[in-house]
């Protein structure tokens, strides 16, 4: 087996060789910083504030660039996840990890005091919605003000979390001034939005490039320098508000496309169309398209939430938002429409859902995680629960889940029972996954590929 890929940079002992002496030592070092990876960040300690799906390969990718990382985290059964390696993770970070934890270089604490001998600050918590679908900038808010409370001159704080537009100066910029800590003079403070996409191999975030936005010159330099080492390449905007903005821009844009999708994909079938094809001879335009699929739904930490940080805010004084806010409600109805429809299928077949044994196969909220916050399997389950349906899952990923208080166990072989399921609904095909036993299932809900019927909508809520 391969070695882990450890990082290439020498190690200092403990605390950085030199305490910072200000902005200036920030100021050489990105005016003097050659690009490319490895050693870059040899000297500096960065604190993660946060190491969930994003803060961890934030952290481990800024430990294999030579920096000294500590991880913070208010959850220490998270940090005694990451200390065991049971965290979801690609192969490369994983051996990272592996790596990192046996250094002095990579330490992770609750406590909040060691945010003040850092050179360089973090912040990735969860910005998630309410149940009525409003932003809940609790966790946000409570980690900056920790940040804020423990800034020391001279630090960099970089906010990653997504969250509304001008997120960076309410939470950062304006509470550190008024400590005394003026940025451009004192801090630095830049916000610089995520795009790591646990899961994807194919877009390490290594190879993806990152938007930074500083409050001013100074931050945004010192940031792209941080950030430089972790990531393809930096784009380097006016300010904080247009990073905020063009995260939201890009997951609002994802949002709407992949209510497009379904909303297409329900055309075709109307229509006795299959969908896929029909996509996949529209992406052989070269140019004016990007494919999207349609699903079960919207799952996830990103693209359930992060358009509500957009509405939330325009709603108390902006212009109206018709096209989003229709597409966050389509997106926000398609588990209840799959739950309907497979009632629908088992029904015209004689079969009442409450006598039904249905099987959702994949309940992680995509392929190749095991998050399944937000994730439409978890509505769709609970909704034929509700009708008296037997319901089952299988996802490899997922040992466990509780749906509405119930908790249900992976079926480990799916395959072995496939005379038994009156229904299969298809909703995440991890890497590796066999479909070819559903042959001889008697009705598939392929939410991913559907062949028909168009699925039944649900009454207006
Ligand atoms: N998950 C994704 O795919 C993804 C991708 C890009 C951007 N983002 C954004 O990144 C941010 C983080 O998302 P995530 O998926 O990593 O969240 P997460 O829930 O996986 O992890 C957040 C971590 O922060 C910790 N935390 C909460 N409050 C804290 C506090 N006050 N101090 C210290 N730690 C605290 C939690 O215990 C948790 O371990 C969000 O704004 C999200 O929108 C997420």
């Amino acid at each position: 087996m391969a070695p882990p890929p450890c990082r290439t940079a020498a190690p200092l002992s403990g605390r950085t060789a030199a305490p910072p002496s200000g902005i200036p030592r920030w100021a050489a070092r990105a005016a003097g910083a050659p690009p490319g990876t490895g050693a870059d960040l040899a000297g500096l300690t960065v604190a993660v504030v946060g190491l969930g799906y994003v803060g961890l390969p934030t952290a481990l990718g800024l430990w294999s660039a030579g920096a000294t990382v500590v991880g913070i985290d208010i959850s220490d059964r998270r940090l005694r996840a990451v200390r065991a390696g049971d965290v979801d993770l690609l192969p490369a970070q994983r051996a990272a990890l592996a790596c990192a934890g046996s250094t002095d270089q990579f330490r992770l604490t609750t406590d909040a005091a060691a945010l003040r001998t850092a050179d360089a600050v973090i912040v990735c918590v969860p910005t998630p919605v309410t149940e009525d679908r409003l932003p809940d900038t609790a966790a946000l808010r409570a980690a900056c003000a920790t940040v804020v409370g423990h800034a020391a001159e001279g630090q960099l704080i970089v906010l990653t979390s997504t969250s509304h537009v001008g997120t960076t100066r309410e939470l950062l910029t304006e509470p550190l001034a008024a400590r005394g800590l003026v940025a451009e003079e004192n801090v630095l403070v830049a916000f610089a939005p995520e795009r790591i996409d646990p899961g994807n191999q194919r877009h390490m975030p290594e190879h993806t490039p990152r938007v930074v936005g500083g409050t001013g010159p100074l931050s945004t330099r010192a940031a792209a320098f941080l950030l430089r080492s972790t990531a393809s390449h930096v784009h380097q905007v006016a300010d904080p508000e247009t990073a905020e903005m063009a995260k939201l821009w890009e997951n609002v844009f994802r949002a709407v496309n992949i209510a497009l999708a379904n909303e297409l994909a329900d055309a075709c079938l109307h229509l006795g169309l299959a969908p896929v094809p029909v996509i996949e001879a529209a992406a052989t335009k070269p140019y004016g398209f990007m494919p999207f699929r349609p699903g079960p739904g919207a799952g996830g930490h990103c693209i359930p939430c992060d358009p509500h940080y957009l509405l939330g805010q325009l709603r108390r004084d902006g212009p109206a938002t018709p096209v989003v806010s229709a597409a966050m409600t389509a997106l926000h109805e398609r588990p209840a429409r799959i739950a309907r429809t497979a009632a629908g299928l088992l029904a015209a077949d004689g079969i009442p859902a409450g006598r039904a044994r249905v099987l959702v196969l994949g309940v992680a909220y995509k392929e190749g995680v095991a998050d399944v916050r937000e994730s439409p399997a978890l509505r769709i389950l609970g909704l034929l629960a509700a009708q008296g349906a037997d319901v089952r899952y299988s996802d490899p990923y997922v040992p466990s889940v509780t749906v509405d208080s119930t908790v249900l166990r992976s079926e480990p072989r799916p395959h072995d029972a496939h005379g038994e399921w009156d229904l299969v609904i298809v909703h995440t095909v991890h890497p590796g996954t066999d479909l070819t036993w559903l042959d001889t299932v008697p009705r598939v809900l392929d939410t991913r590929s559907p062949k028909g019927p168009p699925l039944t909508p649900v009454a207006a809520s």
